[in-house]
């Protein structure tokens, strides 16, 4: 049995990875990798995060399981953090990161009746993964011009026409990976509009909350998305946004009508006990912690603020420069660590292979990687193959 699987195919991140550690050149540049580095290329623990840990150690008195739903304080703070006024609004259950997110809210709409998932094109590369192992169809839909750098709401709202009442659509809040294009308020209304009129649910995949223009703004098109449909699926991943990658903390949140709310609870919480069981415990009491301590949460908020700008200085720098065919200065306008260049899949080898340049084959990059020591190269290797 087990000696007939066939092997899968690596995620080709994992190779880009391997070939940059192998690589023997000491000016080589890695932005591949989809993690914070700060100006020193490091992926540094947030003080917030090390002192809410050191409170927690001396506080905490058992080990038992959390309940079923996870830590009530840690759901009911990030809702805060994430729909404001309107967080009670909503079911919700902490899930084992962003990912463990997504899928328990691919497994509840396939017990809801849906059938398909609409993915704006290109996605995260495992928001199809996910929607084929919860057995949904992914079905691609075109989103965005990479020779344009600009989303295309025309042919995305007339995807949605390919897919039935009850489906859902994947949509990115902020800071999308791998494109760095946010939808504007106004696209955000009119695709409320658009999903209203053909009773399709939004999935709403938010992972880098106060990476773009702050911890308010970013989530601004979310509400006002979800405000004005009658159900929502938002999966929530705070391992950007508090730097606790391995901790894998997330969450979800359901909207749905009144008289639903306890038949939302009680599917996802079966979902969740045939799967994992009981969510972990440490990385969503940090998170609870900091976000319910005044000083701690100052402290992240600065933290997260210089993220912010550093992210943003290295888009302004990179933008202020002129490229041959490159539209460098939209690069400056796109919210959070990714872009991805027109290049092609040729040009992604050169930069690698002649300038020990590293990015994904589909020429994502992660603006964080690159340090403004490597900003003059890095130009001068995208002049010299593009
Ligand atoms: C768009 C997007 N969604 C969700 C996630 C999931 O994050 P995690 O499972 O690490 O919390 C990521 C992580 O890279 C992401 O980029």
């Amino acid at each position: 049995m087990l000696a007939d699987l066939a092997p899968k195919a690596p995620d080709p991140l994992l190779k880009i990875i391997k070939m940059f550690r192998e690589d023997p050149r000491n000016d080589k540049i890695d932005l591949g990798v989809g993690v914070y580095k700060d100006a020193t290329g490091n992926t540094p623990v947030m003080k917030a995060v090390k002192d809410a840990e050191a409170l927690l150690l001396a506080s905490q008195k058992t080990k038992t399981y959390v309940g079923q739903q996870g830590d009530v304080d840690f759901l009911r703070l990030v809702g805060q953090l994430v729909f404001g006024e309107m967080a009670r609004e909503f079911t919700s259950i902490q899930a084992v990161g962003g990912t463990g997110a997504l899928r328990l809210g691919c497994d509840l709409l396939r017990e809801s009746g849906a059938k398909r998932i609409v993915l704006p094109q290109p996605c995260w590369p495992n928001h199809p993964s996910i929607v084929r192992a919860a057995r949904l169809e992914p079905v691609d839909a075109p989103f965005f011009n990479i020779a344009e750098q600009r989303i295309d709401m025309d042919a995305l709202i007339g995807a949605f026409d390919s897919v039935q009442r009850g489906d859902s659509v994947i949509l990115q809040a902020c800071c999308h990976n791998p494109l760095g294009a946010d939808f504007s308020m106004t696209q955000w209304i009119a695709l409320a509009e658009a999903l209203n009129a053909r009773g399709i649910v939004p999935f709403l995949d938010l992972a880098y909350q106060g990476f773009g223009d702050g911890i308010d703004e970013d989530v601004a098109g979310l509400r006002a998305l979800v405000e004005r449909v009658p159900e929502a699926v938002i999966a929530v991943s705070e391992a950007k946004s508090f730097g606790i990658y391995r901790e894998r903390v997330g969450a979800l949140f359901v909207k749905t009508s009144e008289q639903s709310r306890a038949a939302t609870m009680s599917n996802l919480a079966a979902i969740a006990r045939a799967n994992y069981s009981m969510p972990p415990d440490h990385g969503a009491a940090i998170v609870r912690e900091v976000l319910s301590n005044e000083a701690l949460r100052q402290s992240w908020r600065d933290e997260l603020d210089a993220i912010r700008s550093h992210i943003k200085r290295t888009r302004a720098a990179l933008a202020a420069e002129r490229v041959n065919s490159l539209p460098m200065h939209l690069i400056a306008a796109q919210k959070g660590m990714f872009s991805t260049l027109p290049l092609t899949e040729a040009q992604v080898v050169t930069l690698r292979e002649t300038h020990g340049i590293y990015m994904t084959d589909a020429a994502r990059i992660n603006v964080a990687g690159l340090r403004e020591a490597d900003i003059p190269r890095f130009v001068e290797a995208l002049r010299a193959i593009a």
